[in-house]
């Protein structure tokens, strides 16, 4: 329980699927963890004002507004979190830098490099002013995926030598599944490369301190025209019939980003690298599986059991070898000392909160939160290179270097 007096007032944009997400971890981290300052859920913003209204209500939000410049003009807030689509991440994240708001953006940080470039040069030039900045890429949060960090940086995997990542989903496996803004580019920029492989490409480099350096990338889009949507959240969404043309079909239009991106990749530290993200794996509702091989040892981490990390120790006695279960859960265990007694499990919520409380901690004590606007970048141009990749027919594609960022 927090004990200070000091306040963040968050103005939260967007408040569907990762507006709630994010709403019960600002409500829960001052209750669980004592933090240099305490965060108050000042204002939310969606465009439609009965909509926000109840969000608001119902999310625990003091105020709402139905225009994001209002949280920016405002000198009653601290910190704006931004929860839209990709299309809007850069202009509201630029204009909040500028206002000096600190701004934790969703992931993927933008939908293109400029715009992941011209943040990040933002960012830059506000943190010379105090202001603080990060992506939200939660799954770093995980405590048996900080562990298998600490793992690694311990040296008890010895030499990285393979890194195999899979994030697997099946919503719109049924090709009469909505035209939603996540199947269109101007919107999301990329399908499942920038929605989950955004994930896998940030936590294997995460756990592994090595950077991805090249690709051999394919792409498809198995369904290329959808019916219309009439609305949706998250992974939601219901077909809007009013545009049928012959009063059954409902009107329809052009899926224009990846169903499924595989790539083969070389990281700086020498490993080799495979990640497969798709939204067609039929029975796969949200998994994400990372399994790293060195030459010590072997480690696994499955978000389906997100308590658990497989070790395999090769320094062991061979007739003792084989791949143990940790439950990670003892308060010795990255974030878990202030959560419940050991084996009381926890779940995909907590990464939030741990989140939030990463973020909190940076901005009171004026320190650097990570994943920087920087680091983001780096995954904009790994998800840049596989796109190009895909194009020329898998050539091998060179991951752009982030130089220094350049405003656009
Ligand atoms: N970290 C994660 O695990 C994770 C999971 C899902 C989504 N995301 C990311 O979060 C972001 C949002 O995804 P989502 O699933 O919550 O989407 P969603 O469709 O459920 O919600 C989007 C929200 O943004 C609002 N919105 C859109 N444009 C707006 C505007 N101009 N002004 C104000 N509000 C606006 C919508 O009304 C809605 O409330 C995306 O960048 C997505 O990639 C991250």
């Amino acid at each position: 329980m927090s004990t200070t007096d000091r306040e963040l007032r968050v103005g939260m944009v967007g408040y569907a699927f990762m507006g709630a997400a994010h709403s019960q971890a600002w409500r829960t981290v001052n209750r669980v963890y004592d933090l240099p300052a305490r965060a108050r859920m000042a204002l939310i913003c969606g465009r439609d004002t009965g909509k926000v209204a109840d969000a608001a209500d119902r999310l625990g939000w003091d105020a709402y507004t139905t225009d994001w410049r209002d949280l920016i003009s405002r000198d009653d807030i601290d910190v704006v979190d931004v929860c839209t689509p990709g299309d809007s991440h850069a202009e509201i994240a630029l204009a909040a830098l500028a206002a000096g708001k600190h701004v934790l953006c969703e992931k993927p940080l933008a939908n293109t490099v400029a715009e992941a470039r011209a943040m990040t040069a933002a960012a830059d030039t506000a943190r010379a002013a105090g202001v603080r900045s990060m992506c939200g890429f939660n799954y770093r949060r995980v405590p048996a995926v900080t562990m298998m960090r600490q793992l690694v940086a311990d040296g008890r995997l010895g030499v990285i030598r393979h890194v195999r990542a899979t994030y697997l989903q099946d919503w719109i496996v049924d090709p009469q599944f909505p035209l939603v803004w996540r199947l269109q580019k101007d919107r999301a920029g990329s399908g499942a490369l920038g929605d989950i492989g955004a994930h896998i490409i940030d936590l294997t480099q995460f756990v592994t301190g090595q950077r991805i350096t090249g690709v051999s990338a394919v792409t498809e889009t198995f369904v290329k025209e959808r019916p219309l949507p009439a609305g949706s959240s998250g992974l939601a969404a219901s077909v809007d019939g009013s545009g049928s043309v012959d009063g059954n079909a409902p009107a329809t239009g052009p899926v224009t980003v990846d169903d499924a991106a595989v790539f083969v990749a070389r990281l700086d530290g020498g490993a080799l690298a495979t990640y497969e993200a798709s939204r067609f794996a039929t029975g796969r509702k949200n998994a994400l599986r990372v399994e790293i091989n060195g030459s010590l040892g072997s480690v696994v981490f499955d978000l389906e059991r997100l308590n658990e990390l497989e070790f395999y120790d090769a320094t062991r006695p061979s007739v003792e070898q084989g791949f143990s279960r940790i439950l990670v859960t003892e308060g010795e265990h990255p974030y878990m000392s202030a959560w419940w007694p050991p084996g009381h499990i926890i779940g995909y919520e907590h990464s939030f909160t741990h989140q939030m409380r990463d973020f909190i901690e940076a901005v009171a004590t004026g320190a650097d939160p990570a994943p920087s606007f920087a680091d983001a970048l780096q995954v904009q141009l790994v998800l840049d290179a596989v796109t190009r990749s895909a194009e020329i027919g898998s050539s091998w594609t060179e991951v752009q270097p982030a130089l220094a960022a350049v405003a656009v």
